[in-house]
């Protein structure tokens, strides 16, 4: 199974970032810990981050028919990113949207989400782990 992994907005400055909101863990750190997990059942996993939505939507692109699911966090444009959602719902395949913190604790306009009605779920304000946790998702969902 290959899975990719998508990063948007400002997510490469993470552990740098408000740390009080998104924590000190950085992207380097949340990709490394997904290989050790995903190695272990045999997953594959690619890693895209951009600050550019055209970017991701090339990404995804790039990788049509080749990926058996995504894992994102859109950051930003989780809230208004209508070229991303079109992209990932070509895709076809199980999309599981991570935020770090909970974003309906938030301020109002982080409330609403343009990925969540084409994903299979959302985890949020779990921290970074919750990349964790939609690995596991794929894990237990693997096909044979
Ligand atoms: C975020 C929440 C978004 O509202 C914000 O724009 C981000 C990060 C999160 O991981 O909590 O960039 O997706």
């Amino acid at each position: 199974m290959h899975l990719l992994v998508l990063q948007g907005p400002n997510l490469n400055m993470l552990g740098q970032r408000e740390p009080t909101i998104y924590g000190s863990t950085t992207l380097a750190d949340i990709h490394s810990a997904m290989n050790a997990k995903a190695a272990s059942a045999a997953i594959e996993l690619t890693f895209v981050q951009s600050n550019h939505e055209g970017v991701l939507v090339d990404t995804l692109h790039a990788h049509y028919g080749q990926i058996q699911g995504i894992i994102i966090n859109p950051g930003a444009l989780t809230h208004y990113g209508l070229s991303l959602r079109d992209g990932l719902a070509l895709m076809d395949v199980p999309i599981i949207e991570v935020h770090l913190s909970n974003v309906y604790a938030r301020e109002a306009f982080r409330h609403h989400s343009v990925v969540a009605a084409i994903a299979q779920g959302q985890i949020s304000g779990l921290g970074w782990q919750g990349y964790l946790y939609a690995l596991d998702w794929f894990i237990q969902h693997k096909a044979a």
